[in-house]
């Protein structure tokens, strides 16, 4: 009996999947490489259902003889270790970021005289459109909080984007960039302090209360899918923070950051002209372990962020204290810096490696941003964050339309500048019936 090896994610089962089982059948035994989670992860996203699940389903698929994992996206590996005398795929593969894939495998068989059968592609489904429909509708707080840890244990970098309404965060919701046979896109949301307070006319001082960003926060979480990181700045009180911790646990965020530092709040980025106290270590450890209490998951996630490096510490202190957010229970850390260039960051990250690592590292190479997403992942960084982009990106272009108009004494010329409103409206489920 003939061999026949047919690869699948095999996330979300439907007769286009049977179909191809089906075919396969008619040629001999056949063999499901079932792509495991991280490769999944590699290439779209995060599958909803975890390779035992997965599999599970799979192998009791009628004319499924057995199920094996393919631990990477490329074929290659598993088909020179099981020589199948044919490969069966859909046709779809022969267009987009899945040909590059295709071929490999056709230069595979070739080494030993297999064969590639293509049935023709089932029209009108497609597990990604119907996983996107899904999402569509929303994500429940459990599903989504979780997101955030299960990210981290597949992906060696998790990519955040800063949103700071229902829009911005459609657009993290849905922007992606083909590169090679995979698809990039943001992991997860960034609700900056920053940006949330600028889009509303104001200073990054904590003069937009925690009820004004609960509100924007749920104004997001409303029209998305993807994991929030929540910045609470210093998070206040230890005895008002537990009630932050929560609210936002509740509201089905997965991790809220707070920074070490004490006294009248103002941006990091700020000229150390403007005074910035640090809390001592101990305050900021008590507040940790306190708001760690209080939460009711086990998924929701504490970063503490340390500013040593921003107030000229020294790279002892952020060590030390490190050490100390991490004995308190933080789930992660956050080590920032205002440096031109990332040695600073580097440093810390050799510093953190030497203490084994032990809790996601995230950064904010906003100054720093030559720096590559490889570098920093290279170094021990597993989550980096772009704090500020969109704020920073659309605000040239709403100058440019204001004065566009008002130099032209019409609106024709600011159309240059602006997305057109068909194209507004498909970043809004349901806007376009
Ligand atoms: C924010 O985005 O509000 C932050 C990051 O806290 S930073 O502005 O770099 O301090
Ligand atoms: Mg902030």
């Amino acid at each position: 009996m003939k061999q026949v090896y047919v690869g699948m994610c095999a996330d979300l089962i439907h007769h286009g999947h049977i179909n191809i089982i089906r075919e396969a059948r008619k040629l001999g035994e056949v063999t499901v490489g079932l792509l495991a989670d991280k490769a999944i992860a590699s290439y779209k996203r995060v599958p909803l259902l975890s390779y035992e699940q997965r599999k599970q389903i799979i192998e009791n698929i009628q004319g499924v003889a057995r199920v094996v994992p393919q631990e990477t996206l490329d074929y290659v590996p598993n088909l020179r270790a099981l020589k199948p005398d044919i490969v069966v795929h859909g046709t779809d593969w022969r267009e987009g970021v899945q040909r590059e894939t295709r071929a490999r495998v056709m230069a595979a068989l070739k080494e030993w005289g297999g064969e590639l059968v293509e049935p023709e592609y089932t029209p009108d489904v497609s597990s990604t459109a119907l996983i996107r429909e899904v999402l569509q509708v929303g994500s429940a707080p459990d599903v989504r909080r979780r997101k955030l840890r299960r990210l981290l244990d597949l992906k060696p970098l998790v990519r955040v984007l800063e949103v700071h309404n229902g829009l911005t965060a459609r657009l993290v919701e849905q922007v992606s960039v083909g590169e090679g046979t995979a698809a990039r896109s943001f992991d997860a949301m960034w609700e900056s302090s920053l940006t949330d307070s600028a889009s509303k006319g104001k200073p990054d001082t904590g003069v937009v209360d925690f009820t004004s960003r609960l509100q924007t926060i749920e104004q997001i979480l409303d029209v998305t899918t993807k994991p929030m990181l929540v910045d609470a700045d210093n998070g206040g009180f230890a005895e008002h923070f537990v009630y932050l911790v929560r609210t936002l646990e509740r509201q089905g965020v997965s991790a809220v950051v707070i920074e070490d530092k004490t006294g009248p709040k103002r941006n990091s980025l700020l000229g150390t002209d403007v005074a910035q106290e640090q809390e001592s270590a101990e305050m900021f450890a008590g507040k940790i372990t306190a708001g760690k209490r209080a939460q009711a998951t086990d998924d929701f996630m504490i970063i503490a962020r340390i500013e040593s490096l921003i107030l000229k510490k020294g790279m002892e202190d952020a060590l030390r204290r490190a050490r100390a957010y991490l004995e308190a229970g933080a789930d992660g850390l956050l080590i920032h810096s205002k440096e031109k260039t990332p040695d600073e960051i580097l440093r810390f990250c050799e510093g953190y490696r030497a203490m084994g690592a032990p809790a996601p590292l995230a950064v904010v190479p906003t100054t720093y941003a030559d720096t590559p997403e490889d570098r920093l992942a290279e170094a021990g960084v597993r989550i980096v964050i772009y704090a500020n982009h969109l704020l920073r990106a659309a605000y040239p272009a709403m100058r440019k339309a204001a004065e566009s108009i008002l130099r032209h004494h019409r609106c024709r010329e600011a159309d240059e500048v602006c997305m057109p409103i068909k194209q507004v409206l498909t970043l809004i489920p349901g806007a376009e019936g």
